[in-house]
């Protein structure tokens, strides 16, 4: 293991974050220093059970740990009910009790539903997550948000649930695909647009390999700070869906077949070319995002109209009735919150195409 970056996350259940390379095989004898070894029950997906799962189960075992394994076809498609009820009763079929503890391997998909099953499984035993998508370093296994998806739409059925324990292997990273990376290219520039300067001057260069740990943990960082003082999601928390209002819409427009990463990716440039319409941003602050999505090879631009956008949008699950929150930058690293009525959406959409 090289050198590790810890990030406390103090929310309503404390854990600390753990980022580096070549945690994975060590993973056992981080968790044994959070948990006494007992049962681990590691969910995964297919492609990441192939990739990675002997090395956990074996670096579990060598701590003293008793490993099972639940895995479910890679894909959102598979984060549904059913299989949060195969992975609850395939809990339940191992006699896991609460003293044990589910261990989540792989990007978001795993994390979201993972997490769930361990907040439902006997009213909620403890989790660790170890992601192993960029996207889901650098946010979704951080901060509490568990969820599946209904056939009525997306993560509509959820908790707020910690895990005890976050393991980030860099390495893992390695053997993403290259759009697969990206989609988590695009949620790290997310977090320079809405804090820091500087990095995403890193990001926008589009060369993150070589900077990639201290990248993941600035993103870690910022999220634990918008975490710590919104851990529920009523208030500076919604700065983190900066690009994702047009982004959903895009998603949805395109039946999911536009991944997310590259949803926000379009959302953070349209809602970036309307603030400067509007005379809210500094002049280059939208050129200099599309740029860096051009780095990044990221789209800007999409071909839906602000119709079909608008109408999408309306069945966003952040709207509140007759209003809708958005995030709006006003230089690289400030962004601000402006609720407005939902008809006027529509205006910053068209100023964004
Ligand atoms: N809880 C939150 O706060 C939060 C935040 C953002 C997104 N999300 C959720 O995260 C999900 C998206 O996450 P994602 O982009 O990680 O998708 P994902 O989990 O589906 O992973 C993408 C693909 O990469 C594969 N993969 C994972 N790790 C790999 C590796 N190391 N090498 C090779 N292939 C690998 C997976 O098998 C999958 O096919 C969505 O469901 C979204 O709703 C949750
Ligand atoms: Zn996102």
């Amino acid at each position: 293991m090289t050198g590790l970056t810890t990030i406390r996350v103090d929310s309503s259940r404390p854990y600390d974050v753990i980022i580096g390379e070549g945690i994975l095989d060590n993973a056992g004898k981080k968790i044994a220093d959070v948990k006494n070894p007992c049962k681990a029950a590691i969910i995964t997906d297919s492609t990441v059970r192939e990739l990675y799962a002997d090395r956990l189960a074996f670096s579990l075992q060598s701590a003293g740990f008793d490993t099972c394994l639940f895995s479910f076809e890679s894909g959102e498609a598979s984060k549904n009910i059913d299989t949060l009820s195969d992975a609850l009763e395939f809990l339940a079929s191992r006699k896991m009790t609460r003293s044990d503890i589910i261990i989540a391997l792989g990007g978001g998909v795993v994390g979201d539903l993972a997490g769930f099953a361990a907040a439902v499984y006997l009213r909620g035993i403890d989790f660790v997550q170890i992601p192993t998508t960029l996207l889901a370093a650098v946010d979704s296994s951080v901060g509490g948000k568990t969820a599946i998806d209904l056939k009525n739409g997306k993560n509509l059925a959820g908790c707020f649930y910690s895990p005890v324990l976050v393991l980030c292997d860099c390495k893992t990273l390695d053997t993403l695909p290259d759009e697969i990376l990206s989609d988590g290219t695009a949620e790290a520039l997310k977090y320079g647009v809405l804090f820091d300067g500087e990095l995403f001057g890193k990001i926008a260069s589009g060369k993150v390999a070589g900077d990639r740990e201290s990248i993941i943990a600035r993103c870690v960082d910022l999220k634990r700070m918008v975490v710590e003082t919104d851990e529920f999601d009523r208030g500076a928390r919604q700065l983190l869906n900066f690009g994702h209002t047009i982004g959903h819409a895009i998603e949805k427009c395109s039946g999911f077949t536009i991944s997310h990463g590259r949803g926000v990716a379009v959302g953070m440039a349209m809602i970036a070319k309307a603030a400067a319409q509007k005379g809210i941003s500094e002049y280059d602050c939208a050129p200099r995002i599309i740029s860096a999505l051009n780095n990044c090879r990221l789209p800007h631009k999409t071909d839906y109209t602000a119709k079909q956008l608008f109408e999408a949008a309306l069945l966003d699950k952040k709207r509140q009735s007759g209003s809708i929150t958005l995030v709006l930058p006003r230089r690289i690293g400030e962004c601000f919150l402006k609720k407005i009525p939902v008809e006027e959406l529509i205006e910053y959409i068209e100023a964004g195409i």
